[in-house]
């Protein structure tokens, strides 16, 4: 067995951003309770592997940008995929 194919996986969910916007971006994106378990399941198990896994609440949702821009790398998270844990993060604070 030389070759899996795995295409198909990824891919669905990256045309949501794509829609024209009318306000401001901010306002336009839909955040579901199954997008944000996502990114919860990402951080769970991207961000513990070289430290524990930090509390969303032990910075604010600012400081958050550059820590993500610094640990999305680390992580090799996708972009996609770091906007996801981002907005986990932030919902979390929130809570
Ligand atoms: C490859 C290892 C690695 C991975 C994976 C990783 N981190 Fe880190 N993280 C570090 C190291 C090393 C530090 C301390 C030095 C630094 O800040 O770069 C750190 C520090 C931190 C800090 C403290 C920053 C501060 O300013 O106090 C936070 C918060 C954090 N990481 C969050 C995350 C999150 C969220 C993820 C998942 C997206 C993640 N880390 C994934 C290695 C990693």
């Amino acid at each position: 067995m030389k070759s899996v194919p795995l295409f198909a996986m990824f891919g669905i969910t990256l045309i949501i951003s794509c829609t024209p916007k009318t306000v401001p971006a901010a306002a336009t994106k839909t955040i579901t309770a199954e997008y944000l378990a996502q990114g919860k399941t990402i951080y769970d198990n991207a961000c513990k592997k070289c430290h524990d896994l930090p509390d969303p609440k032990d910075h604010s949702a600012q400081d958050w940008v550059g820590i993500m821009n610094s640990m999305a790398p680390k992580s090799n998270l996708t972009d996609q995929q770091h906007e996801m844990v981002y907005d986990y993060i932030v919902s979390a604070i929130k809570e």
